[in-house]
């Protein structure tokens, strides 16, 4: 199976034919990754200047921001120089919402937006530990954001202007990862989840679902022969285009590039043209019982904590 689906189009808010629409669901749906060849996000004279690894502070691995806050972080400009790169993000977050929202209209509705990122650093030159490395295969999970279950769709646009390509690995089918890992997971502890919200630790309550996302997503990184030797394709998406994904569920390693733009939307699985091959109900399918609801045990608990 070919991993992309390619989608015609030279514009962030092209109208795209009903087939066409349709095509790009299920393809996205069922793990492929849709490639748009001519859509480029163009960058104006001026933000030319931004297309420099010294736009970073020099501590974080990118340059992110919040579309509903308006706060940019990860920067080491300042003044108009930082007013006029939080616009260039904001640009795009913007035309990354038009593409989703005239693409998919049944996603467009209930997109909820995550962060924007933009990312200057060379890929082979971002330090990190092996959780963090993005170059190991690996599913998407946030591990202080809990998604109870809905859906990570991300768009990214490559703006090298030397014309280098994102080179990417992209691995083996979901259900294929949650087969071969979920058996060496260990099953959430009662309380842990509280204390994680009580603490500040996660932005919500994390869920049965979460904590296996997360599980999956440490245990393929943490296992070097998984990462060498199973099934895997490398994939370079050239300068001057563009790709979504849903990365909670197609396996992916960034390896080369410099220069790419990322938007986040979560997505409700009930938006979803085919629910069933979210990972929330291949994960449920598999363990044999939901993964979203709140435990018994733990509502008078959180009560009786509060309380003391
Ligand atoms: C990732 O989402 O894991 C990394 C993608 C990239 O930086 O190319
Ligand atoms: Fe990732």
């Amino acid at each position: 199976m070919d991993p992309l689906e390619n989608i015609d189009g030279d514009s962030f808010d092209t109208v795209f034919p009903v087939p066409v629409m349709d095509r790009a669901a299920r393809a996205l749906e069922s793990g492929k990754v849709l490639f748009f060849p001519r859509l480029a996000f163009a960058l104006n004279a001026e933000e030319y200047a931004f297309l420099d690894p010294r736009c970073s502070d020099g501590r974080s691995k990118n340059i992110s921001y919040d579309p509903s806050s308006g706060v940019l972080k990860g920067t080491g400009l300042a003044g108009s120089e930082r007013e006029r790169l939080q616009a260039m993000v904001a640009r795009f977050a913007q035309s990354a919402h038009a593409l989703v929202a005239t693409l998919i209209p049944a996603y467009g509705r209930q997109l909820r937006m995550g962060r924007t990122s933009y990312r200057p650093i060379e890929v082979k030159e971002r330090p990190s530990s092996y959780r963090k490395d993005d170059s190991r295969l690996h599913v998407d999970a946030f591990p202080s954001r809990p998604n109870r279950g809905e859906r990570i769709l991300r768009v990214f646009s490559n703006v090298n202007p030397d014309g280098r390509g994102r080179i990417w690995r992209l691995g083996e089918p979901f259900e294929a990862c949650a087969k071969r890992f979920l058996p060496t997971l260990r099953r959430p502890l009662p309380g842990q989840r509280w204390l994680l919200r009580a603490t500040g630790l996660t932005a919500g309550y994390r869920t049965d679902y979460d904590h296996y996302m997360l599980g999956l997503h440490d245990a393929m990184k943490g296992d070097e022969h998984y990462q060498r030797h199973c099934r895997q394709c490398e994939v370079a998406f050239p300068a001057a285009t563009t790709w979504m994904v849903f990365t909670d569920q197609v396996a992916h390693a960034a390896m080369a590039g410099q220069y790419l733009f990322e938007q986040t939307f979560h997505v409700p699985v009930r938006c979803l043209q085919d629910p069933a091959s979210a990972p929330l109900a291949i994960l449920e399918r598999l363990l044999g019982r939901a993964l979203t609801a709140r435990t018994a045990q733990e509502a008078p608990q959180k009560r009786s904590i509060r309380a003391s």
